[in-house]
């Protein structure tokens, strides 16, 4: 099977996971990249179960949108029992390393409202330690001079992702050479660093549940 035919089981395992396991008429929060594309193209013959979604990116809202899927502002949504999104990494304890499509600051608030967190990757994505992919961090323009001498002395080599500016008016600084052990703390850490507006770790609010595209089929697997 090729990545892509992957991504495609992934993606549609999660739309059954949601016709399953979500009440009908809910909100449900959809995520943001390749992956998040093909949940987004297998949801629109289960339209009719729920009563809209809250997108994690403009991207995601256009595309939703395409499919006839009402797109609901997060301000006016109190409840959602499901977010589904892709990540750049994810370890043994659903830790992620997120962001590589820079849309890391509203993918991790729509995941803050909601009560489980699906996570949709095929198994190049599994690591033991996260890390070996650049960890992006959104920063307010201003401070990113600030912010890379901070990330600097943490241990990591920040480079500015060039040309890009984040949905939200900033830009991503991505963090290579890092060995995270610590996924939980280091998040808390960098998001310390004034002028972070977040950082792509998602350890606090790791994902509740993996579907895992292999060539065997697709397995769900929780938290070691
Ligand atoms: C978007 O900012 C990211 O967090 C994506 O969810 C992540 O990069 C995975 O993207 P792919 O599904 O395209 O690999």
């Amino acid at each position: 099977m090729t990545q892509d035919e992957l991504k495609q089981a992934v993606g549609q395992a999660a739309a059954d996971y949601v016709a399953a396991n979500t009440p009908a008429g809910c909100i449900i929060g959809v995520g943001t990249g390749s992956t998040a594309n093909c949940f987004i193209d297998t949801l629109a013959p289960i339209k009719h179960h729920f009563r809209g979604a809250v997108a994690s990116s403009e991207a995601t809202r256009k595309r939703l949108e395409g499919h006839g899927i009402p797109v609901l502002d997060l301000n006016d949504v109190s409840e959602m029992p499901i977010y589904v999104d892709g990540a750049d990494e994810i370890d043994a304890g659903l830790n992620m390393i997120k962001g590589g499509g820079g849309a890391l600051t509203r993918e991790k608030i729509v995941a803050a409202v909601a009560t489980t967190f699906v996570c949709i990757c095929d198994a190049s994505k599994q690591v033991a330690t996260m890390g070996k992919f650049p960890l992006p961090v959104e920063v307010i323009p201003m401070a990113k001079a600030h912010v890379a001498r901070a990330l600097a002395k943490l241990g990591g080599q920040p480079v500015e992702r060039a040309g890009f500016v984040t949905d939200n008016g900033n830009v991503i600084l991505d963090v290579h050479g890092l060995s995270i052990t610590d996924p939980k703390g280091l998040e808390a850490q960098i998001n310390q660093i004034t002028g972070v507006v977040t950082n792509g770790l998602f350890a606090c609010r790791p994902a509740n549940l993996l579907l895992l595209g292999t060539p065997d089929g697709v397995h769900s697997v929780t938290a070691a």
